[in-house]
Formats: C-alpha cells, structure tokens, sequence
C-alpha cells in the first residue's frame, strides 16, 4: 500500500510545437523514476500518449484510469492498478477500549519495526496481488521512521498473542494526502480470520478521538482487502494506473523535464 510521497518536484510534458501536455510529480518505483498524478493539459489521452511515451521512456506513470488504458494500449505495462478511499471519522466510531479476549492491543511505536517482519511477509505471499517484486522487510522500518510517507501516527496499532505481534494497522501522516494507512495485515493463520478488520476498526476510533476528520487508503485491484475496507465504512474515491513506459533504462536519471 506504499506511495511515495517524499519527492515533491514536479515534472512537465510538451510537444513538438512546445505546447503543455501535462504535468505530474517526480518520484520512484522499483528504481525506476517515475511520473506521478500525471494529468492532461489541453489533449484527450489518444492525443497526449506519444508525447507522454517520447518525453517518459521506461517511466513508471500513474494516472487516471483512462489515460493509463491509453498508455497500455501504446505499448505499456501495468505495474499497479490502485483504488483510493476515505473514511470520514465520526463519534459513531464509538470508545477506543479494545475488548478482544487473549490479544492485546498496543500502540505500534511500542514494538520494533523488526517484530513485524515475519507476519508482514507471510501476510503477502507471491501470489498476492500486493506482493512486491523484492519483498524486502526494511519497507517496514521505512514507514516507521516516515521515510517513505510522513510520520508514523500514534493511534497505528499492533495486535499482540502471547508476546508476539500477529496484526498491524500503520498510518502516515502523509503531508499530501493526509492522514494515510499505509500498512494493514495479519498473520495468515486462520485462527486469526478476520483481526485485521478489527484492528483497523480500533485504530479508526482511536484516529476519530483524536480529532482527525478522514483517513485515506489506496487498495490494489484483485486484493480482497477491498470488501473489509468497504464494510468498515470505506468512500471509493478515485481508481488509477500505474503503467511502466516501454523504452529506457531500469534506472534512468530522474532529471525533472
Ligand atoms: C487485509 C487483511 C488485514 C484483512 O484482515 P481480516 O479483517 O482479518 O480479514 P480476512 O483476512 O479474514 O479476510 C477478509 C476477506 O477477504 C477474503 N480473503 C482473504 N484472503 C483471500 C484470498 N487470498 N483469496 C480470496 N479471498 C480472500 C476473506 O474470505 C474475507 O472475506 P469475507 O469477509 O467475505 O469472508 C488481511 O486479509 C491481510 O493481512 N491481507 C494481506 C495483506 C493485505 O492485503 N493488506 C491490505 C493491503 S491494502
């Protein structure tokens, strides 16, 4: 559920005759640069994809969902196809006493990132559909630390059995998107068929008495944690592409155009 917000340069797109095409914001995606929120200027997306594929070769692109099936139908390849949603945080989130008999549950910042690792990668497996390409367990310290979104929130929670973390709920506080959950899982094991949902119903009345108004998300298409996000009272917000341009090279420069 990671998005790079940490990169707040801003890139632009022209064509031939120097008119604007769009503009997106610079940042990465498995080492490769990428243009991020890219929206069209003047040109419907047919128009815009050859500038787009010629100024961005090899980039990773997200955008909205029409321009991205432009950019899939020229070549493209899909790389992630997320769903944005919001919580609008109320008092119907009711007391924050979390009542789950034999599990407790602490504030995340109370256990090591290091504690999380084994749940968070048997959590996704390879065949899921947010499995990342090298799934690598420093991610997990890099949402601690705010690396990757913006600083860790109080109210993220870990669910704890016997000593061990089986569950965890982690927001950001992404300076751009706003309060973020960034990180949502649970031991696989089904004794714990339905804690995450729990959990992250706990960690949003401990957001809403806080005073925080929403709480934003964006889920992977195919993953089924969509249902539980729906069910908790989850907004579909906005649905994008990310699409990996044909051409360059894995790595290329990320000189601002
Ligand atoms: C998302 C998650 C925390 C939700 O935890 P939970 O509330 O305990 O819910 P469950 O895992 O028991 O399952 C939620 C629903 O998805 C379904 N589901 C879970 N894994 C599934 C799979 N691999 N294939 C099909 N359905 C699946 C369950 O049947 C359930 O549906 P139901 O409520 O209609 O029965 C947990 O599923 C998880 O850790 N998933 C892997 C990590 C992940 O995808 N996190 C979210 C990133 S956006």
């Amino acid at each position: 559920m990671t998005t790079d917000e940490s990169v707040r340069t801003r890139g632009t797109v022209f064509d031939r005759d120097g008119s604007l095409v769009a503009d997106y914001r610079l940042g990465n995606r498995s080492g490769r640069p990428a243009a991020l929120d890219l929206r069209l200027h003047r040109l419907p997306a047919e128009l815009a994809a050859p500038a787009i594929l010629t100024a961005l070769p090899g980039w990773v692109v997200s955008t909205g969902e029409e321009t991205g099936a432009v950019l899939l139908a020229a070549g493209g390849r899909l790389f992630r196809h997320l769903h944005q949603y919001t919580r609008d945080l109320g008092p119907e989130l009711g007391d924050t006493v979390w009542t789950e008999a034999g599990i407790e549950a602490r504030p995340a910042a109370a256990v090591p990132p290091s504690a999380l690792y084994d749940i968070w990668l048997a959590a996704y497996p390879p065949d899921h559909p947010d499995r990342a390409e090298h799934p690598n367990p420093q991610d997990v310290d890099d949402l601690y630390d705010g690396r990757t979104l913006g600083p860790l929130c109080g109210f993220s929670t870990v669910a704890v059995d016997e000593g061990r973390v089986v569950a965890a709920v982690l927001v950001n506080d992404a300076e751009s998107l706003g309060p973020w959950i960034s990180e949502v899982f649970r031991d696989p094991d089904p004794r714990y068929a339905g804690l995450g949902g729990r959990l992250l119903r706990h960690a949003l009345g401990l957001a809403a008495a806080d005073g925080l108004p929403s709480i934003g998300l964006a889920v992977t298409e195919g993953n089924p944690a969509r249902k539980v996000y729906e069910r908790l009272g989850f907004r579909h917000r906005a649905s994008f592409m990310q699409v990996v341009l044909p051409g360059g090279e894995r790595g290329d420069t990320m000189t601002p155009k």
